[in-house]
């Protein structure tokens, strides 16, 4: 169940009729002090404002009408007009019981799915991945992890730039400086270094090879049978090198439809926006003006070619057809905010009224000098070796902590943290600001990490090998859950949480809303599990009733890092 939804209609019910309703019951919130209640109603204070009266007198009146039975007690007044309202023990103790035997842990089914397109990673191939396209990459996975178990409809959709300008940068060099043996040895390496020979080169001022790469993309784009072949023979190579990675970080996509794809509907774009009177010829190109912003929208350059803006408009279309969206949402780059600010104003006006399009903006990774995060040699970093960094620094830990387990664990588990912490680190971030990669923090085993997280599954796992027993029979006779330790009282409230803080995650689209919520439920086990003998509990019933919270907890973090997709392991 989920409870701060339930609070939230009881109040609303009894909201006086001058109130907003919707932003009634949206004051109800998780309390910010929990010795005073466990949630908070604070509607009255804006509405005593405006009604010019007192609010603490509207909070008594409403106190009088609210019907919280059975789950909690009557509400208290506080403070300058707001209400505490505390849930009943018994109601926490019987919604945990109920939980036990629920393999989606309060999760309801949803009566009215939305369907969310996510256009997420999309990078540009036959370029390697580096440490940017990590954030659309894992923030992008985690949404749609989290509305997916929200019951939503989840199309996840790899926007590929499969069709840019670095094509022409490649296939210049490919007819001018090529090694075919290191291409016939390891294709994909040898077009990286093409491509930055290339950019080198361009970067330098060498304006012959700027011309010379841009023509090749033009080549490519009007179906130079050369130029076609060689980018047909490209693709697949880059494509296997980004499937490696994918398959490395669990990050699965439905359809991967890259630029390439929406190539042949982009002249009919630009003839249906002119016909509608939105675009029009301005200085040999044709654009769309969008009010508010300085730059027009280029759908077709002077030169005829078609822009990154109108793919973008095809691939708006092409989507409303095929899935009927209630939102896309893309998650890239705060510095592409201008473009999809004009994106959506032209699509409102083509006539995409009826679909939610959102840019969920990101910050960039900063390496320890706050600068973007390069490598020594200043390239940017890239993501496979970051990735062997992390699980070579995770090996180390685990070969100290545990070399008692088998080779083969330890190299599994060094993937499943590394990796992890990786992810966590980002996830944990607001995903606006930029951060500082710093591996000593991300894998503390004390703080806000996955190592953290993960380390407490494992040893709610060890406890029940200790006790020589299983959580099974706990999850199909769920005992009585004992609420008699203010420790467990506060395990508990959390763990009834899940529900509503993934709504708001999902409303939010911040994952580390629920990264916060994994920390702060890790943080009541350890109190819990400092407070409140476990194995050595002073009666069965209590024991029962602590190696439920026990079981609860491991589920939520598994679940709950599940999606941010990370693993967890039973022993580290
Ligand atoms: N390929 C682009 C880049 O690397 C990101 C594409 C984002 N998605 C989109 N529909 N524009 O900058």
């Amino acid at each position: 169940m989920n409870v701060l939804e339930r609070v939230r209609s009881i109040v609303g019910a009894a909201a006086p009729p001058e109130a907003d309703r919707a932003s009634f019951e949206k004051a109800v919130r998780p309390a910010s002090d929990a010795r005073h209640g466990d949630y908070q109603a604070n509607g009255c204070m804006a509405l005593g404002k405006s009604l010019g009266r007192p609010p603490r007198e509207l909070a008594t009146e409403l106190a009088g009408r609210l019907e919280l039975e059975p789950l909690a007690g009557p509400a208290v007044p506080a403070g300058p007009g707001f209400l505490n309202i505390r849930l009943h023990d018994d109601f926490i103790a019987a919604q945990l019981s109920q939980m036990l035997g629920d393999e989606r842990l309060g999760l309801e089914p949803r009566a009215k799915p939305a369907t969310v397109v996510i256009d997420f990673s999309s990078p540009n191939v036959a370029k390697p991945m580096h440490v940017g396209h990590l954030r659309s990459t894992i923030i992008g996975d985690s949404l749609a992890r989290i509305l997916t178990a929200l019951g939503h409809r989840v199309i996840r959709d790899n926007h590929l730039g499969d069709w840019g300008s670095q094509f022409g940068m490649i296939l210049w060099g490919w007819k001018t400086a090529r090694d075919q043996a290191a291409y016939d040895a390891d294709p994909v390496s040898e077009l990286a270094r093409l491509y930055r020979l290339a950019q080198d080169r361009i970067k330098g001022g060498d304006s012959a090879v700027e011309t010379a790469a841009r023509s090749e993309t033009a080549k490519l784009h009007a179906g130079d049978p050369e130029n076609r072949a060689l980018w047909r023979e490209f693709m697949p190579h880059a494509l296997h090198a980004l499937a490696a990675i994918y398959e490395r970080l669990g990050v699965k996509f439905d359809v991967q439809l890259g630029e390439s794809f929406y190539d042949d509907r982009l002249a009919g774009v630009v003839d249906d926006l002119t016909r509608a009177g939105l675009a029009v010829e301005s200085e040999g190109a044709i654009v769309v003006f969008v009010e508010g912003t300085e730059a027009p929208f280029i759908v077709r350059k002077t030169d005829g070619a078609f822009t990154y803006a109108t793919t973008d408009l095809a691939t708006i279309a092409y989507r409303a057809a095929e899935w009927a969206p209630d939102h896309v949402l893309y998650v890239v780059d705060h510095r592409q905010g201008d473009h999809f600010k004009q994106l959506f104003e032209v699509a409102r006006k083509w006539g995409y009224r009826d679909v939610e399009l959102a840019h969920v903006a990101f910050g960039t990774i900063l390496g320890p000098d706050r600068r973007p995060f390069k490598t020594r040699d200043g390239d940017v970093v890239g993501l496979e070796s970051l990735l062997d960094e992390a699980t070579t620094r995770a090996r180390s830990v685990i070969d100290e902590n545990s070399p008692e387990l088998d080779l083969a664990e330890r190299e599994r588990i060094a993937e499943v943290v590394g990796t992890g912490a990786v992810k966590y680190a980002d996830l944990s971030q607001n995903r606006i600001s930029d951060y500082v990669f710093d591996w000593n923090k991300m894998m503390a085993m004390n703080g806000n990490t996955a190592t953290y997280l993960q380390y407490a599954y494992a040893r709610i796992q060890s406890i029940f090998r200790k006790g020589d027993t299983s959580p099974e029979p706990l999850r199909e006779h769920p005992p009585v859950i004992v609420l008699s330790h203010p420790a467990e009282r506060g395990l508990g409230i959390r763990l009834l949480r899940l529900p509503e803080v993934l709504e708001l995650a999902a409303y939010e689209r911040k994952p580390n809303i629920l990264t916060d919520h994994l920390f702060e439920l890790a943080n009541a086990f350890s109190t819990f599990f400092e407070g409140c003998p476990v194995l050595k509990a002073d009666s069965p019933e209590r024991r029962q009733s602590r190696l439920a919270l026990c079981d609860l907890t491991a589920r939520t973090l598994k679940k709950g890092l599940g999606m941010l997709g990370i693993d967890v392991v039973d022993r580290m």
